[in-house]
């Protein structure tokens, strides 16, 4: 596992949140993280494609991607040891250690190529990431730079439970900013327009009511 410098007080944070978190962060996770699978359904991985995930946490989704897309080669970027410590134990066990690499770094500002030693992916995608990385707006601008001709950007995330009742949405504003996770109200705006920079197309979509979003933006080819 390579690191690169890391934004310290930021790092020790998320090994602060997760220290223990971490131990039943994927059973307790399953129940409010709606749309991690249909993200994964939806990542369509070329055969013998690169698929990195920013922000992989415990590796839960890289190993159902690579159990689903079993030519893809996989990388999992994260800021936390703890929850990198996590990851690397899953694979193992899942005998998936030879299919991905996984680096500990920043995903506002990070180097693919000295991390892992790939320039750029067919899929790169952020689940439930976003509404945790202060400045997740580089996040998304690097999301896209590392992307292949022909590559997308796949997105999901906590929405504005816009169609939700308001007491539901407070009682979960206020849960979440306990782990530190800020939904951010402006993702379809900046995705949009970091993506109309690069010659990307959009599909947003609202799910649960907007409890979550999910989006995928696609780099012409
Ligand atoms: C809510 S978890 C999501 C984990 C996983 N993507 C999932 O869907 O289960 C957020 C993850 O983002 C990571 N993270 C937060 N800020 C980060 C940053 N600046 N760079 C890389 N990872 C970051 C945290 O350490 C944590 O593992």
């Amino acid at each position: 596992m390579s690191t690169t410098d890391l934004p310290a007080s930021h790092a020790e944070l998320m090994d602060g949140v997760y220290r223990w978190q971490r131990h039943i962060y994927d059973l307790t996770r399953k129940y409010y993280l709606l749309g991690r699978d249909r993200l994964i359904a939806g990542l369509d991985v070329p055969a013998g494609g690169t698929v990195l995930e920013l922000g992989c946490g415990t590796g839960r989704n890289i190993i159902l991607a690579a159990r689903r897309y079993p030519g893809a080669r996989f990388f999992g970027l994260d800021i936390s040891a703890e929850m990198l410590e996590t990851a690397t134990a899953a694979l193992a066990r899942e005998g998936l250690s030879g299919r991905v690499t996984l680096a500990r770094g920043d995903a506002t500002n990070f180097d693919a190529k000295a991390l892992f030693g790939v320039e750029s992916f067919d899929r790169v995608f952020v689940s439930y990431s976003l509404s945790m990385i202060p400045g997740w707006e580089k996040t998304v601008s690097a999301a896209l730079a590392a992307l292949s001709p022909g590559g997308s950007l796949h997105v999901v995330d906590f929405g504005q439970q816009e169609a939700l009742p308001s007491w539901f949405r407070k009682l979960l504003r206020g849960w979440l900013k306990k782990f530190h996770v800020e939904p951010r109200q402006s993702l379809r705006a900046i995705l949009d327009s970091e993506s109309a920079r690069v010659g990307a197309s959009v599909r947003f979509k609202t799910l649960y009511r907007g409890y979550s979003w999910l989006a995928v933006s696609k780099i012409a080819i």
